[in-house]
């Protein structure tokens, strides 16, 4: 996919996620009984991983991962689309993940099988993108998305994930809140 067709094709999908998360809680806007799936965050966020996987070809595995608010230094994981893997908590500075999450860092791996501190989920996923998503200069969360095809990732991507992440960071707030024990 050539950066302007990726240009066009994530113009169009930041308007199908923006309304997934409003800025106004739809609590306030929505009178009577009526629910939508924005007033279940991990329901929202769930919505954004399939829009995200379905939408984009390249995007073969797209999950949340929240700083488990109960635990030091780990990763927990949250919504998903895409295969299960084992790799549901990880530490921080373990495996891709773990590094975004101790440097604070967007991570682009475009071969995952050149790097040593790699956790693998699948033999078919050759690259790798990591978007943490912070608050108050804390990591949150973080974006993870998996590719079966080689340098998948480019600037283009990273541009249009870090306004997914800003879009969402208030759902993944309200997860990790409820999930304080
Ligand atoms: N590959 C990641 C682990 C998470 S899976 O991609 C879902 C890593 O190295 O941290």
């Amino acid at each position: 996919m050539t950066d302007e067709e990726k240009r066009e094709l994530f113009s169009s999908l930041i308007h199908k996620i923006s309304p997934v998360t409003p800025v106004t809680p739809v609590t306030h806007l929505v009178k009577g009984p009526v629910k939508r799936p924005e007033d279940d965050p991990n329901k929202a966020l769930q919505i954004v991983c399939e829009l995200l996987k379905e939408e984009v070809p390249h995007y073969d595995w797209v999950g949340f991962y929240l700083t488990d608010p109960n635990a030091e230094r780990e990763l927990v994981l949250g919504p998903f689309s895409g295969a299960p893997t084992e790799h549901v908590r990880i530490p921080f500075g373990h495996g891709i993940c773990g590094q975004a999450a101790e440097r604070k860092q967007t991570f682009i791996v475009p071969d995952v099988a050149a790097e040593t501190n790699y956790l693998s989920c699948s033999p078919h996923v050759k690259s790798e993108i990591v978007l943490p998503i912070l608050k108050a200069g804390e990591v949150m969360g973080e974006l993870d998305i998996d590719s079966h095809t080689i340098d998948a990732f480019s600037e283009e991507d990273r541009a249009f994930l870090l306004k997914v992440c800003y879009a969402v960071s208030r759902l993944l707030y309200r997860v990790q809140e409820a999930r304080k024990s």
